[in-house]
């Protein structure tokens, strides 16, 4: 592990194929960063067994074990402050955070969403594309705020919509585009070179008053 790496802890509740991402491009050296813990709502998400498989710190905190948010948010901060973390990263983490605790790590957390925001907050985004006719779709990232999926946007990857598409196989090559544009903010984050101030998202010391867009440069950085 490289000395002063940027401590992060991932959330999830499923897959954690995300999560699979950003661990992969640190272990291959693409990120200065170290996952110090996973946290998962959901007792059997299969993340759990990706962050096992790296020898991370796995916690559940199962949302039913509560029965105040405030309980099971508490119970977060206290995983939380076991470690120094720097960064939390929610990937595919299915709670909504109150305000509180958005305020708690205010510009320390980021979220990917499969949609290019602000379309398609919320769920099922691609078979809302899909019903839209929509010719384009893809995923951003954000900083967090307590207006859901509504915080500033950070990068987005764009794909194509074909008329023969089903939502999962949309959703599939969105995946495909989140496992890039995560990794990338993450690495911008730890590197001090992405930034939340003044309501708004810093790149390189700029506001970004739109997303950066992925390109096949970009996508370079972490290969
Ligand atoms: C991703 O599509 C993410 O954008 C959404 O939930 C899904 C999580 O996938 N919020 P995974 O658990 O990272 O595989």
């Amino acid at each position: 592990m490289p000395e002063n790496s940027c401590k992060i802890a991932v959330f999830i509740s499923g897959g954690g194929s995300n999560l699979q991402s950003i661990i992969d491009h640190i272990e291959q050296g693409h990120i200065n960063a170290d996952i110090a813990c996973v946290i998962s709502n959901k007792p059997n998400a299969y993340g759990l067994v990706r962050a096992q498989k790296a020898n991370i710190p796995t916690h559940i905190n199962d949302h039913k074990n509560h029965t105040t948010r405030e309980s099971f948010e508490l119970e977060l901060i206290k995983t939380l402050d076991v470690y120094n973390i720097k960064l939390i990263v929610l990937a595919g983490f299915m709670r909504v955070l109150s305000t509180t605790f958005i305020n708690k790590y205010h510009g320390n957390i980021l979220n990917i969403h499969p949609s290019l925001l602000p379309k398609y907050t919320g769920l099922n985004t691609h078979s809302r594309v899909l019903e839209a006719g929509d010719t384009e779709h893809g995923c951003s990232v954000h900083f967090v705020t307590s207006d859901l999926d509504e915080g500033p946007l950070v990068i987005q990857a764009k794909v194509k919509v074909d008329k023969s598409d089903t939502p999962d196989v949309l959703a599939a090559r969105v995946l495909e585009k989140e496992h890039i544009i995560y990794p990338l903010a993450v690495k911008w984050f730890c590197e001090n070179r992405l930034a939340f101030k003044n309501s708004k998202a810093h790149l390189d010391d700029s506001p970004l008053d739109q997303a950066v867009l992925l390109t096949q440069d970009l996508e370079t950085l972490l290969k």
